[in-house]
């Protein structure tokens, strides 16, 4: 019997997904594959959710979330970046950032809505905009991975609602500067777009760059949705925790939709997290981390600019690089990524997973592959480029 879900008919399946589970079981891969930190959730946090449990905290909870957590997050906002939400109707928990983005665009997109996603981008948006019925308009990219927003400008129609943002970025580890994204921000206003910005990486920019919260530009609050998630911050993916910020004129309508995909975002994690948010551990775990992706970065992009045809930008957040592999001996990135894996047991997903015009690029992962594995990444490409 079939049963079609017409739904499915205009997306992709993942293919990063696919990758996960070619590699899955097979000796000696490293995977630069998947995007989550390899380090381990701090024991405070795990104490937090054995107690919440066995506190009896196992029932439902408020639908946008656990009071305590969403006081601790407009704190967070208000003392980080000096942007003031509201914890009753500005601030909710989801299941996942990933979640957020689904009812935010269910929310708000009616068919046919036009929605500016930069190419290349986190590979869930796009599928997200047309499972929304929305339409996808793809904004291209500078040389260094930012918006180009000359181009972004003419491509703006009297259907365009929203405007996708994401900095640090995943793919290329690029952040826009405050006056960069001001840019954006004013083009939102003129043209009254919704502006989702996602930040979930936010801890992790290096060198002198400091995050810029999208929210806290002048013009920006009122219509921009900040998407965030506990995944990354604290090594936490499969709790599926995430989180947004939003004026609460914004924001009502997706606590009004949210119910009716989850009652409420896992109530123990929430309980567990509450209590340990705002401890000392908490912050000397996300200096940890980012000393060690710095880290880590340094030695990747190093080791990939030693590679024959090979030019790799430094990343300035995020965990990941993008290098260019178009002067290599496999100049197309599907290409590239089956001789990695067939011939070096090295995960690399090819630039096509995340846009159009992506095929002279590879995604390498840095989150959860230490320096010595990153040396034998390198070593072992060299030998089949
Ligand atoms: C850019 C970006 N946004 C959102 C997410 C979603 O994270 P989660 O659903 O685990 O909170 C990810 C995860 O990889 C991501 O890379």
């Amino acid at each position: 019997m079939k049963f079609p879900a017409e739904k499915l008919r205009n997306i992709e399946p993942s293919g990063i997904r696919e990758l996960f589970a070619k590699a899955h079981g097979i000796e000696n891969v490293i995977s630069l594959g998947i995007g989550a930190p390899d380090v381990h959730t701090p024991d405070g946090l795990k104490e937090a959710l054995k107690k919440a449990v066995d506190d009896n905290f196992n029932s439902y909870e408020q639908t946008p979330g656990y009071l305590q957590l969403r006081e601790n997050i407009v704190h967070k906002y208000k003392t980080e970046y000096g942007v003031e939400y509201s914890s009753s109707g500005g601030s909710i928990v989801t299941c996942g950032g990933v979640q957020l983005i689904y009812i935010a665009l269910q929310t708000y997109l009616k068919v046919g809505d036009e929605v500016l996603i930069q190419s290349p981008c986190f590979l869930t948006y796009p599928r997200q905009v047309v499972l929304a019925g929305g339409k996808l308009v793809w904004m291209p990219s500078t040389s260094d991975f930012k918006i180009d927003i000359e181009k972004t400008k003419e491509l703006i129609t009297d259907k365009t609602k929203m405007i996708l943002l994401n900095f640090p970025s995943n793919p290329t580890g690029a952040v826009m500067t405050r006056e960069e994204l001001k840019e954006i921000v004013d083009l939102a206003v003129e043209h009254n777009l919704i502006i989702l910005s996602d930040e979930v990486y936010e801890y992790y920019t290096f060198d002198d760059y400091k995050h810029v919260h999208v929210g806290s530009i002048e013009g920006a609050f009122e219509r921009t949705l900040t998407v965030n998630t506990f995944s990354k911050t604290y090594a936490i993916p499969g709790w599926r925790m995430g989180y947004g910020v939003a004026s609460t004129d914004l924001l009502k309508p997706i606590i009004e939709y949210h119910p009716w995909v989850i009652a409420n975002a896992t109530t123990p994690t929430q309980i567990a997290l509450a209590n340990f948010m705002r401890t000392k551990e908490a912050d000397d775990f996300k200096q940890k981390v980012k000393e060690i992706f710095q880290k880590r970065r340094d030695v990747i992009v190093k080791g990939f600019n030693t590679l024959n045809g090979i030019s790799c930008q430094i990343p300035n957040g995020s965990f990941f690089c993008y290098p260019d592999i178009s002067n290599s001996k496999y100049p197309d990135c599907s290409e590239f990524s089956d001789k990695a894996f067939e011939e070096a047991r090295v995960v690399l997903v090819p630039g096509t997973e995340f846009g159009p015009g992506q095929e002279h690029n590879v995604r390498a992962s840095f989150g959860s592959v230490n320096n010595d594995q990153i040396s034998e990444v390198v070593e072992r490409l060299s030998k089949i480029l």
